[in-house]
């Protein structure tokens, strides 16, 4: 018995950190995955292996536990969480092909979650919805992460160009028919996720008065770049993606590595560039219809870059 499944990583356009506190968010699936396969084993534990990064592990799913023979254990602990709401603890060999920088600001353990949930769900003949995996993937984000919005795992889930409402209210899939990639620049993380949203939380405390409403010009920049994006005025959204930078850096999250790249990619010719994801290193998306090689050149002398485009497949379970 085995059962595999795939989902997306992500890249964010609008509304990183601000959605944490209800306001809304623009974000794309990208073309790098997430490939979960999981088949019965003879042994008595559940194994863990992910080539590509070298990373192998047991799992001790009864006791909430991780053995880590060899690599980084991060990314693991969604995978745990994720087994603990699907799986029933038996032996099992899970396989996982990454095919998504890490700590870069791609929805990389995201995506592992959602596949992970995917694909044991299926392998314990539980037929969840896709709506139902999202609600689990948020709901193993926020048990490992403390505090995350539902962004990450949405897109996953569901592909595309998604556009999640303030609060989480509504989610709008949007036609995004962009023909050329998005440069991807990007830089070692320092900190986790969970850190740099720890880390706005308490700018937000110390400075309320001056933090709320940069958070309500955030949410409203968010709505404006929908309206750009459904009139196709996108000059107009690459100069917001600039403020948005602003603001990024405003709560704390820029670094001068990202900042460098984002001036750089905009000197060259980006219509807009600016963080994405959780910034403190990771990784900065530029926009750029025209130029993209050379943006992409000018990033990797400095630090690194990829280019990644659209994906409009979300989670996929494999036969
Ligand atoms: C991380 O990709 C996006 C953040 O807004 C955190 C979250 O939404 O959970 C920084």
């Amino acid at each position: 018995m085995e059962a595999k499944a795939s989902a997306p990583g992500k890249v964010i356009l609008f509304g990183e950190h601000a959605v944490v506190y209800g306001k809304p968010a623009i974000a794309v699936a990208v073309d790098k995955r997430a490939v979960i396969k999981i088949s019965e084993n003879k042994e008595d534990t559940i194994k863990v292996y992910i080539k590509n990064l070298n990373i192998s592990a047991t799992i001790d799913q009864l006791n909430n536990h991780i053995i880590i023979d060899n690599g980084n254990p991060g990314i693991l602990k969604y995978v745990l969480e994720s087994l603990k709401r699907v799986h029933d603890a038996s032996p099992v060999t899970i396989e996982i092909d990454l095919d998504i920088p890490i700590g870069a600001g791609f929805g990389s353990s995201a995506a592992v979650t959602v596949a992970t949930l995917a694909a044991a769900s299926k392998y314990n003949h539980k037929n969840l919805t896709k709506k139902e995996i999202a609600q689990k993937a948020h709901e193993v984000e926020l048990s490992v992460q403390n505090s995350a919005s539902p962004l990450d795992t949405t897109i996953s889930t569901f592909g595309g160009a998604v556009y999640l409402a303030a609060n989480a209210e509504e989610i709008k899939k949007l036609e995004l028919n962009w023909t050329y990639p998005l440069v991807i620049g990007f830089t070692p993380r320092k900190e986790d996720t969970g850190k740099l949203v720890e880390k706005v939380r308490l700018r937000k405390e110390a400075y309320p008065d001056i933090i709320n409403p940069l958070l309500d010009a955030m949410g409203i920049l968010t709505e404006t770049a929908l309206k750009f994006i459904i009139e196709k005025k996108y000059s107009y959204l690459g100069e917001l993606m600039n403020i948005n930078h602003g603001f990024l850096d405003c709560l704390g999250v820029n670094t001068k590595e990202l900042s460098n790249m984002v001036y750089t990619a905009r000197k060259t010719g980006a219509l807009g560039a600016k963080i994405t994801g959780a910034g403190g290193g990771g990784s900065i998306v530029a926009l750029c219809p025209e130029n993209n090689l050379k943006i992409l050149s000018a990033l990797k002398n400095i630090e690194d870059a990829i280019e990644v485009n659209i994906s409009h497949e979300g989670l996929e379970f494999i036969d």
